[in-house]
């Protein structure tokens, strides 16, 4: 039997804060996106505080992805890199007992896949940007290097992100400086299946197609240079506060990037050096095969941009320190 939004069925739920998994005690829910929603959980083993993703059961397109989910998982937890969000545990477990905890996103009588996660104190990059809007110069670059660092990583094991975009980049709020961690390797859009029907039939539902590459917007699942497609949307956002391509509405954006270049980004930021504007022009390219052809490229391409321009990537975080930085997810 399915919970009901309003949660009329949640008396049939044993109403005891069981821990999940007979481990991660939840603390709070942090989060919620298209399908999944994210807790903030005290792992009983470790006494470490970790975040919890467990994907909803009451989709519609859910139910048919929980082995992609698992394969998913056990793909990304082999992932090793300061700028990914680390896998600590997966599996499968009953839902979460209490209406508190979001009860209507699950199916009581369904397992619930899960993800646990290390739980990373700080913002997404898309609540920084919304915030500051356009950020500086040399922070962006030492931002985008340690993105394309994480994706290159992934690609060099064969596995491609898919869903790059800065809601799923956290900001690790360090005191000296922020560090950026990619999350959600290959999951949301295998679970969103073929992108192009999750658009058409469920809106926005199961995420923004406001970074997926033309192809992606085509149907195609996507590979590495997808992913360094949807890192350049992201430098561009970065750079100049918004987003390259605007429409009425996200769909139309979409097919927009498949018909339209990009603006110049110091058309709307005029102290962006023409060799940055390159950079993410390249990345931009329409084609898969006239774009930059990898992570690692992208960033050879930004490391010779920032020299020829005298930007010290790594010199910069007294730039954004004084920043607002909203405060860590709810
Ligand atoms: N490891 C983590 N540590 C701390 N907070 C996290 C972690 N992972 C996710 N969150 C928080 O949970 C929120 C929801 O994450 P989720 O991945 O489910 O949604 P999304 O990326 O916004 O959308 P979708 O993945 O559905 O496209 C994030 O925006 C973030 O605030
Ligand atoms: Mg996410």
């Amino acid at each position: 039997m399915s919970q009901s939004a309003e949660g009329t069925s949640a008396t049939t739920m044993p109403m005891t804060l069981a821990p999940i998994a007979e481990r991660y005690q939840i603390d709070r829910r942090i989060g919620q996106g298209g399908s999944a929603v994210v807790y903030r959980c005290r792992d009983l083993h470790t006494g470490q505080i970790v975040a919890l993703k467990m994907l909803r059961t009451n989709h519609p397109l859910v139910p048919a992805s929980r082995q992609r989910f698992q394969r998913e998982a056990r793909l990304a937890s082999m992932l090793g890199h300061p700028n990914i969000v680390r896998i600590l545990d997966f599996g499968s477990t009953d839902p979460p007992s209490s209406d508190e905890w979001g009860g209507w996103f699950f199916d009581a009588e369904q397992p619930v896949e899960f993800l646990c996660m290390e739980y990373i104190h700080g913002p997404t990059l898309k609540q920084f940007v919304r915030r500051t809007g356009a950020c500086p110069l040399p922070w962006v670059l030492t931002i985008i290097d340690q993105l394309a660092a994480a994706l290159a990583s992934a690609h060099s094991l064969g596995i491609i992100h898919r869903d790059v975009k800065p809601q799923n980049v956290l900001l690790l709020d360090l005191e000296s400086h922020t560090m950026p961690k990619l999350a959600d390797f290959g999951i949301a859009r295998e679970i969103a299946g073929n992108s192009l029907t999750s658009l058409t039939q469920t809106g926005q539902v199961l995420g923004t197609p406001d970074y997926l590459s033309p192809e992606q917007v085509l149907g195609e699942s996507g590979g590495k240079q997808s992913d360094v497609y949807a890192l350049g949307i992201v430098f561009f956002e970065l750079l100049t506060g918004q987003l390259p391509f605007d429409a009425e509405t996200p769909l139309a954006a979409a097919s927009r990037r498949m018909f339209v270049d990009p603006p110049v980004p110091s058309d709307l930021a005029p102290y962006i050096p023409p060799s940055i504007d390159e950079v993410v022009l390249r990345a931009l390219r329409r084609e898969p095969r006239d774009r930059l052809r990898s992570a690692n490229e992208l960033r050879d391409a930004l490391t010779w941009a920032a020299a020829h321009e005298g930007i010290e990537m790594n010199d910069c975080w007294s730039e954004v320190s004084d920043l607002p930085l909203p405060p860590p997810s709810e």
